[in-house]
């Protein structure tokens, strides 16, 4: 096999029939066969299922009853079923012209490169199939910032978010990368050393069916990039700043309306450690959920360290503000600056170390902290955290 196409789906029914006639007639004269990896809750796979009967090109379908990784996952399914030399990834909904795949795949040759990224920014490319100002904002934003965060890897990418591309499929390992989120090819590029060539195209407008990013998808992407960039504990530090900020923001708030300043710190507190633990289950160790212990009892370890680090960071903040002439505000926010350290620190030195060990983390924990309610707490909350880490650290970061 020459490329294999794939092309993830959810909910693209109206476009199946197209896209498969385009990409026919863009490969004529190849050996190539399209892969749908298919999430769909609609009728999409008999759809597909209808078209393949039919085409020229062998298509093949994997519907999978678990969306597992979303959209990255089902890139990656589609990767690991591949036959081709070549595999090009594309979106299902047509704003990927299937004109551009013999371009993407001749310059992959000539260049000797393992990876074409279609880019909407080089020259002669376009992103206005974006549906709006707001999305035109996200989408240059993200990537002025993604491509800061990597200035080496991507100094010659200057499209990291796009869903399109071709890549020599004796260039990746699979088992390097992690599927999350909307950005399979942020997660190559930044996880792998390849030769990254790019070709410009016009990302056209959607015509049938409706996008699927949204503001989820937004919070993944910022968990990935802060993954990607920093190795473990990222997320977790990615999740603590958004909190952080939500708590001084919402102290302010309730202050604004007159609420007392430790009132006010308090409940912004219970609203902080709820969210930042949605946050973290959701975002941050979904893929470490299921490991024997049940939602109440992780968020009862979560509970328990944030509490104590709460209270003893409110009495701090009232012994403050009651001695010395400084605004609560500013008090608050210095607090729960040294407070996200110390956390930070306690989770890599204190809590990971009895994770690494296979042996039960809490029971190791309890026998050297003195301050067992905390120390088993977070032991074996964290215990997934260094699962998690340990994926990320066993790939390379940028150098
Ligand atoms: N299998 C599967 N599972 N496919 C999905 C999922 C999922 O959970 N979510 C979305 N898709 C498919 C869609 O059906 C479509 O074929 C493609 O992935 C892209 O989804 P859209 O909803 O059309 O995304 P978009 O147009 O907003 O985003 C595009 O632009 C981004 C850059 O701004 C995509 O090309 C992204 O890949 C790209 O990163
Ligand atoms: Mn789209």
């Amino acid at each position: 096999m020459d490329v294999t196409i794939i092309v993830p789906t959810f909910n693209e029914a109206p476009n199946v029939r197209t896209l498969v006639g385009r990409i026919t007639a863009a490969l004529d004269g190849r050996v190539a066969e399209i892969v749908f990896v298919d999430d769909s809750t609609d009728d999409t796979p008999a759809v597909i299922r209808a078209v393949a009967a039919e085409s020229a090109l062998p298509v093949r379908l994997i519907h999978r009853a678990e969306p597992v990784g979303g959209l990255s996952g089902a890139v990656l399914e589609g990767i690991a079923a591949s036959t081709g030399n070549w595999i090009v990834v594309m979106d299902g909904d047509l704003q990927h012209p299937p004109e551009m795949i013999p371009v993407l795949l001749a310059s992959g040759v000539e260049q000797n490169a393992d990876v074409v990224v279609a880019s909407r920014h080089l020259d002669g490319g376009s992103s206005r199939g974006l549906d709006n100002q707001f999305r035109h904002l996200v989408s240059s934003g993200s990537t002025v910032l993604t491509r800061a965060m990597f200035p080496i890897k991507l100094r010659n990418v200057t499209d990291p978010m796009t869903g399109f591309f071709a890549l020599r499929r004796d260039s990746v390992d699979l088992s390097d990368l992690r599927p999350r989120g909307f950005k399979i090819l942020l997660e190559i590029l930044a996880r792998t050393n390849l030769v990254v060539v790019e070709e410009p195209f016009v990302f056209g407008k959607r015509e049938a069916g409706s996008s699927k990013a949204d503001l989820r998808q937004g919070l993944r992407f910022i968990t990935q990039l802060g993954a990607l960039r920093f190795g473990r504990l990222s997320g977790f530090a990615v999740v603590g700043a958004i909190g952080a900020i939500a708590n001084v923001a919402i102290m302010g708030a309730l202050q604004a309306f007159g609420v007392w300043y430790l009132a006010a710190a308090i409940t912004a507190a219970i609203i902080t450690i709820i969210g930042n633990f949605v946050l973290l289950e959701r975002f941050v160790f979904h893929d470490l959920r299921d490991g024997g212990r049940s939602v109440w009892i992780r968020f009862a370890q979560s509970l328990a360290f944030n509490g104590t680090e709460t209270a003893v960071r409110t009495t701090a903040l009232y012994f403050i503000v009651e001695a010395l002439p400084v605004p609560s505000l500013i008090v608050q926010a210095l607090l729960i600056a040294v407070g996200f350290v110390v956390r930070f620190v306690y989770h890599s030195r204190i809590v990971y170390r009895p994770a690494r060990t296979t042996a039960p983390a809490p029971s190791v924990a309890l026998s050297v902290a003195p301050e067992s309610e905390i120390a088993s707490a977070s032991a074996s909350s964290s215990a997934s955290a260094s699962g998690s880490a340990e994926d990320d650290a066993a790939s390379p970061t940028e150098a």
